[in-house]
C-alpha cells in the first residue's frame, strides 16, 4: 500500500507556443501531470522533455482544433482531467469582406467550437466528481466589438459570456470556471495575425508570465474572470461607462491602423 496522493492532471491546448507553453511549465511546477496539445508535434515533444519536475508525466497529442476530428481526439481526455486550459486560439486583422472566409471559419472553430466541445466534455466529468477547474482564454477584445478584428472580437466575446455563465452553473457543483482576458502579450500571436508589434504602444504590453500567474491566482480564489494588468483592467471596466458607438469606433480606429496592407 502507498500513501502517495495521485497527481492532478491538466489538459492544455495551444501548448506549442506563447501562453500555452507558460501554462504547461507553471502547472508542471505546481505538481500536475500534463496532456499538451497543438498541431506542431515537434514543439510539444521538445516542451515535454523540459516538464520533468518531481517525475511529472507529460503526454503529447497532436490535434488540429479547426477540425471536428481534431477536437474529437481530446474529448475523452478532457472528460477525465482535473484542469482544462482552453488556450489555443488565433486572430485575424483586416476588413471582414476582404479576408478569406475559410480562415475566418477556422478562427471560429478553434476559438469557439473547440473550446465549447472541450468545456462540455470536461464539465460533465468534473460535475460528476464534484471538483475541477477550467480556464478559458478570451482577451480584452471580448469587451467591445472591434471593426477590422470583427471575427476575433466576436469569438472572444462568446468565450467571456459563455465562461461567466458556466462559472455560475458550475460553482455549486464544486467546479470553477475562470475566463482569462489578456491585453497584448508578446507571443507568436502578432505574427500569426499579421500585426506589426512595434505599432502597439509599450505601455499596453503584459508579459506571458504575468498573464499566466494572474490566471492561476484567479482560479485559486475561484474568480469568474480576470484581466491582467492595471491599464487593461481599467480599459475593460471603463468601456462599460462609455456609449457603445464610442468604444467600437475607438477600437476600430486602433485596429484599422494595424491591419496588414
Ligand atoms: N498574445 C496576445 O496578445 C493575446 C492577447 C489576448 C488573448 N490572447 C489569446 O491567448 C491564447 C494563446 O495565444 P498566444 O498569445 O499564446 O498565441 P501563439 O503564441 O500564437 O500560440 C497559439 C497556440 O494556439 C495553437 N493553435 C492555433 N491554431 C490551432 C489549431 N488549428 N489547432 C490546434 N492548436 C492551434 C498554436 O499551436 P499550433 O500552431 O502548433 O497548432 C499555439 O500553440 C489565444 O486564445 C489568444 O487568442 C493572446
Amino acid at each position: 500500500m502507498t500513501n502517495e496522493k495521485a497527481r492532478p492532471r491538466a489538459l492544455v491546448t495551444g501548448a506549442s507556443a506563447g501562453l500555452g507553453e507558460v501554462f504547461a511549465a507553471k502547472l508542471a511546477k505546481r505538481g500536475y501531470d500534463l496532456v499538451i496539445t497543438a498541431r506542431r508535434k515537434d514543439r510539444l515533444e521538445a516542451l515535454a522533455e523540459t516538464l520533468t519536475f518531481d517525475g511529472a508525466a507529460t503526454e503529447v497529442i497532436e490535434a488540429d482544433l479547426a477540425t471536428g476530428g481534431g477536437v474529437g481526439l481530446l474529448e475523452a481526455t478532457a472528460s477525465e482531467v482535473d484542469l482544462l486550459v482552453n488556450n489555443a486560439g488565433f486572430g485575424t486583422v483586416g476588413e471582414f469582406a476582404e479576408l478569406p472566409i475559410e480562415r475566418e471559419l477556422d478562427e471560429l472553430n478553434v476559438n469557439v467550437r473547440a473550446l465549447m466541445r472541450l468545456s462540455h466534455a470536461a464539465l460533465s466529468g468534473m460535475t460528476e466528481r464534484g471538483r475541477g477547474s477550467i480556464i478559458n482564454v478570451a482577451s480584452t477584445a471580448a469587451f467591445q466589438p472591434i471593426p477590422h478584428n470583427a471575427t476575433y472580437s466576436a469569438t472572444k466575446a462568446f468565450v467571456l459570456h459563455f465562461s461567466e455563465a458556466l462559472h455560475e452553473e458550475a460553482k455549486p457543483r464544486g467546479v470553477t470556471v475562470t475566463c482569462l482576458c489578456p491585453g497584448p502579450v508578446k507571443t507568436e500571436f502578432q505574427e500569426v495575425a499579421g500585426v506589426d508589434e512595434s505599432s502597439v504602444p509599450a505601455i499596453m504590453w503584459t508579459s506571458a508570465e504575468e498573464v499566466v500567474n494572474a490566471a492561476l491566482s484567479a482560479m485559486d480564489v475561484r474568480r469568474a474572470y480576470v484581466v491582467p494588468g492595471a491599464l487593461n483592467a481599467m480599459t475593460a471596466v471603463g468601456g462599460r461607462f462609455v456609449p457603445r458607438f464610442v468604444t467600437r469606433k475607438v477600437a476600430g480606429a486602433f485596429f484599422r491602423d494595424r491591419a496588414p496592407r
